[in-house]
């Protein structure tokens, strides 16, 4: 209240400065803010707040300001390029457009996402948010660890696809459960084990790495309803879990053993495992989702000695998959390694996975795809613009820990900003196969005059288009 009056207040004095520019003495001003409300106490004394060093934020005259900022903020052509607000806090200012903030405006998130405050001049119509920073989602601390969520009510777009962060401690348990949907991991960190069964009764268990001594790291997919459970080893692990409903938190998606058996009368409970009631006198009457283990688990690499004989085998196909036993797909730019059920991971029959790997100033070219993009930026920064369609575009910033959604057939590219580190990410699709479209191939294999019609480029120009498909471009 007392900042908005005070703002009133201070708009004669700004107008002022405005329009003859002649400085008022801190005397002057704290007499006239005196004046109007003996309760307001002089903000701001100019000459002392500039003599200790303190940048003036509202009293600076703003076309002053404003001049700087444009200075800052791009340098022409102004070709949509992001701006660049290095040494100066960022200002809602592109070119002659805009003008700099009078009220304080959260910075630290400014610099995070300079698209959003001095959008591209293609920037256009109105995109809704698609970007989520898993720093702001709530954590729910446990005793062995904690998770964090991206769903819908976070990225509402995502409605195929839900993510979240989960923390292990060393040897601690995601205790044993099962979804209505199918589970995806990307190892971030750490070592851990999974085991699980499946509906004929045949087993599983793996050890599971994160990226380790340059190596990329393990996936795993249970398919909807298989039960099962994850322990960390001696390391600790981390988890990029992805799960295919966006509205992960609904009821009736994740069911965990212990609620199910705190939440049937103990009698059923124990004529079912053929036991008196008082075996199960001692069960957690909540479930606990993480938990400390009591006893550590055989080492890394030593899951056989924990498999309990299965007169029914194993499952037909594993699920685990060693992204760094795959060769990678490489483009001038960079390398991409893609898991799907028909080409490389029979069991990931709803979600098909790109892990990509991108250079310095490379990019992720033009594309689009036949299902919703879920993207996680694994490290590095990026920046991307998502087109809807109808003249219709918004532009994004990226970094580690950020998830993001490209709608089913919205065209977007993923640049690297950084010129000395890379950019790695993972796409994400409720898909059983990977598919994109690549811009340029398609402008390469269409009839030259179509396109020199329709782009007014040489057909020398379109000769250097790839025919095949390049995925990451330098
Ligand atoms: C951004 O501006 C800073 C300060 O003027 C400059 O040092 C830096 O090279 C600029 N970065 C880019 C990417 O233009
Ligand atoms: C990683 O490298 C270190 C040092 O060479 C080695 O001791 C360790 O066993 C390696 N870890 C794995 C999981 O390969
Ligand atoms: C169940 O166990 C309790 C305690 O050991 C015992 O007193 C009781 O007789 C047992 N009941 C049955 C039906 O075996
Ligand atoms: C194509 O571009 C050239 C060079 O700018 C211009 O002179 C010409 O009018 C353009 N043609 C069409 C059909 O827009």
């Amino acid at each position: 209240m007392v900042r908005i009056r005070v703002l009133t207040l201070l708009l004669p004095i700004l107008s002022a400065l405005l329009s003859d520019a002649s400085p008022l003495a801190d005397g002057q001003l704290s007499d006239f803010l005196k004046r109007q409300d003996p309760q307001v106490k002089p903000l701001l004394h100019l000459a002392s707040r500039e003599a200790a060093g303190v940048k003036p934020r509202h009293l600076r005259p703003v076309w002053e300001k404003a001049k700087r900022a444009r200075r800052d903020s791009i340098t022409p052509p102004d070709v949509g390029q992001e701006a660049n607000f290095t040494g100066s806090t960022p200002e809602p200012v592109r070119g002659a457009n805009g003008a700099p903030f009078l009220s304080p405006s959260n910075t630290g998130i400014d610099e995070e996402n300079p698209d959003n405050v001095a959008p591209p001049t293609t920037d256009a119509g109105v995109v809704p948010n698609l970007k989520w920073s898993m720093a702001q989602s709530h954590t729910r601390l446990l005793k062995g660890g904690w998770v964090r969520e991206t769903v819908i009510t976070d990225l509402p777009p995502s409605k195929d696809i839900a993510g979240a962060e989960i923390r292990l401690a060393p040897n601690a348990y995601r205790e044993l459960h099962w979804h209505r949907i199918a589970e995806w991991g990307y190892i971030l960190g750490g070592t851990g084990r999974i085991a699980a069964v499946d509906s004929t009764g045949k087993s599983y268990i793996s050890d599971i790495k994160g990226p380790i001594n340059g190596t990329d790291g393990d996936v795993y997919y249970f398919p909807p309803g298989v039960p099962h459970s994850i322990q960390a080893l001696d390391d600790g692990l981390e988890i990029l879990l992805i799960f295919t409903d966006g509205n992960f938190d609904a009821l009736g998606t994740t069911f965990m053993l212990s609620d199910w058996l705190a939440h049937t009368p103990l009698d059923i409970v124990a004529q079912n495992f053929g036991v008196n009631t008082s075996v199960f006198n001692n069960i957690p009457k909540t479930d606990p989702y993480i938990l400390e283990s009591t006893a550590p688990p055989p080492q890394l690499g030593e899951a056989s000695q924990q498999a309990i004989p299965d007169p029914q085998g194993e499952v037909p196909n594993p699920y685990v998959f060693h992204l760094s036993t795959q060769k990678k797909t490489t483009g001038p730019g960079g390398w991409v390694k893609i898991q799907d059920s028909v080409t490389n991971f029979p069991v990931s029959t709803e979600l098909a996975s790109a892990f990509v790997y991108v250079e310095p100033n490379g990019m992720r070219e033009l594309h689009w795809h036949t299902a919703d993009e879920w993207l996680y930026i694994i490290s590095g920064k990026g920046r991307a613009t998502a087109f809807a369609g109808s003249a219709t575009s918004r532009t994004f910033d990226f970094e580690a820990g950020d998830t993001g959604v490209f709608p089913v057939s919205y065209g977007h590219y993923v640049k690297n900003l950084s010129p000395t580190e890379p950019l790695i990410f993972l796409e994400l699709f409720k898909a059983p196969q990977f598919a994109d479209f690549s811009a340029t191939q398609w402008l390469a294999l269409t009839p030259r005059q179509v396109v020199i019609d329709l782009l007014n480029i040489s057909s020398e120009v379109i000769d250097t288009f790839a025919t095949t498909k390049q995925i990451v471009v330098s």
